[in-house]
C-alpha cells in the first residue's frame, strides 16, 4: 500500500489525536497556545503516531487508550523540534518560520519546555508506570544525543560508530518507543512489544540517515529548509564523514569546512554541499540506511501475519526512499 493510502484509511484516527494534540497545548495563557499551535498547525509525517496506532492492533486495539501515548509522543517529537531549532539556529520547518524565528530563542525555550510537560500530563492519565519510565529513559537520551550532537560539531574526526550512537539517542530511541508502547499500552505480549522495539529502532536510524541525506541532497520545497543546513551549522552527517573517507576530496572539504566554521555558520557552503553531493558519500550513506530497513523488515517477520505488519513494512520502505 502506498504510505498516502495508509494515512487515508487511518484518517479519522489521526484526526483525534491531532484534535487532542490541539487541546492539549492549548492554554489559558494565549502566547504558549500560538507557539505550540504555530507548529502543530505546519504539518508533519506524524510518523510516531501512525505507528503507535499499528503497533496497538498486535494487542487489545484501544483508540482512547492508545492516544494517551501516540500524544505525548508526538508533542515529545514536536518539543524537540522546538529546542533544535534554536540549537541549530535554524529559521524554517515544515516550510515555516520557527518558533524561534517567528519569536525568539527565549520564547522557544519555554513553548519547548511547556510542551514537554503538556506530554507528561496526557501520559500519566495511563496507569502503567512502566510506561511512564520507558517514555522519561527516551527523554534523556534524547537530551544527551543532542548534546552530543554540539560537543561534536565542526568535528571531522569524530567516528562513524559515534555518529550512530548520537543518531540512536536523538532519533532512532524515539521511534523506537512509540512501536513498543503501542504494544504495551494495548497488553501485547512481551515478545511482540520486543519485536517492534527493534523495528522502530531500525526504522529510526535509517529515518536520521535518511535526513541527513535530504539535508545534502533535498530541495527547500521538499524538505522545508534550506538545503546544507547541518554543515552550515557544524553537523557533521554521515553522508560527509564518508565522503571525507575519500582521499580525492578530503583535503578540499576540509578547507571548505573550515571556511564555514570561520564564517560562524553565516551562509551555506554550497561549495562543500556540492562537493558531499557527487561524492561515494552518498551512495555508501544509502546503503547502510537500506541495511538498516532490512534489518527492520527482518524483524517484522516473526510477528503475527495480520494488516498492521503489511503496513508497518510500507512504512519502513516509505523511510528509505523518502523525499521529504
Ligand atoms: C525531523 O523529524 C527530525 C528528525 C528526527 C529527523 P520528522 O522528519 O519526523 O519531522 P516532521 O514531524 O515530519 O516534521
Ligand atoms: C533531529 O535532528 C533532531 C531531533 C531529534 C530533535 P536534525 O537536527 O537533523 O533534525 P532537523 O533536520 O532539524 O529536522
Ligand atoms: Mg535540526
Ligand atoms: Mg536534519
Amino acid at each position: 500500500m502506498k504510505l498516502i493510502q495508509l494515512y487515508a484509511s487511518m484518517k479519522s484516527e489521526l484526526q483525534s489525536i491531532e484534535d487532542e494534540m490541539a487541546r492539549t497545548v492549548t492554554s489559558d495563557l494565549p502566547i504558549l497556545s500560538e507557539t505550540s499551535l504555530h507548529l502543530l498547525k505546519a504539518g508533519g509525517k506524524r510518523i510516531r503516531p501512525v505507528v503507535v496506532l499499528l503497533s496497538g492492533k498486535f494487542g487489545n486495539y484501544s483508540l482512547e487508550t492508545l492516544k494517551k501515548v501516540a500524544v505525548p509522543l508526538e508533542l515529545i517529537h514536536m518539543a524537540t523540534l522546538v529546542h533544535d531549532d534554536v540549537i541549530d539556529d535554524a529559521d524554517t520547518r515544515r516550510g515555516q518560520l520557527t518558533v524561534k524565528s517567528k519569536w525568539d530563542n527565549r520564547i522557544a525555550m519555554y513553548t519547548g519546555d511547556y510542551i514537554y510537560a503538556k506530554a507528561l500530563t496526557v501520559v500519566t492519565e495511563l496507569d502503567k508506570p512502566r510506561i511512564h519510565q520507558i517514555l522519561s529513559g527516551s527523554m534523556v537520551q534524547m537530551c544527551i544525543g543532542e548534546m552530543e550532537q554540539i560537543r561534536d560539531f565542526f568535528n571531522v574526526d569524530q567516528s562513524i560508530r559515534n555518529y550512530l550512537r548520537r543518531i540512536r539517542r536523538k532519533t532512532a530511541l524515539l521511534i523506537a518507543i512509540s512501536c513498543r508502547l503501542g504494544a504495551m499500552a494495548t497488553d501485547a505480549p512481551a515478545r511482540v512489544s520486543n519485536t517492534l522495539y527493534t523495528f522502530g529502532y531500525n526504522v529510526g536510524m535509517a529515518f536520521q540517515i535518511t535526513d541527513d541525506l535530504l539535508d545534502i541532497c533535498g530541495t527547500e520545497k521538499a524538505i522545508g529548509k534550506p538545503p546544507g543546513s547541518d554543515l552550515r551549522q557544524g553537523n557533521i552527517s554521515l553522508p560527509v564523514l564518508f565522503a571525507l573517507q575519500d582521499p580525492a576530496i578530503r583535503d578540499t572539504l576540509l578547507d571548505e569546512i573550515k571556511r564555514i566554521r570561520a564564517q560562524e555558520g553565516q551562509a551555506v557552503s554550497s561549495a562543500a554541499v556540492k562537493l558531499v553531493r557527487s561524492s561515494q558519500g552518498i551512495g555508501m550513506a544509502e546503503k547502510l540506511a537500506d541495511r538498516y530497513i532490512a534489518k527492520a523488515l527482518k524483524a517484522l517477520e516473526t510477528l503475527p501475519d495480520i494488516p498492521a505488519k503489511r503496513n508497518l513494512a510500507d512504512i519502513a520502505r516509505f523511510v528509505a526512499k523518502r523525499s521529504y
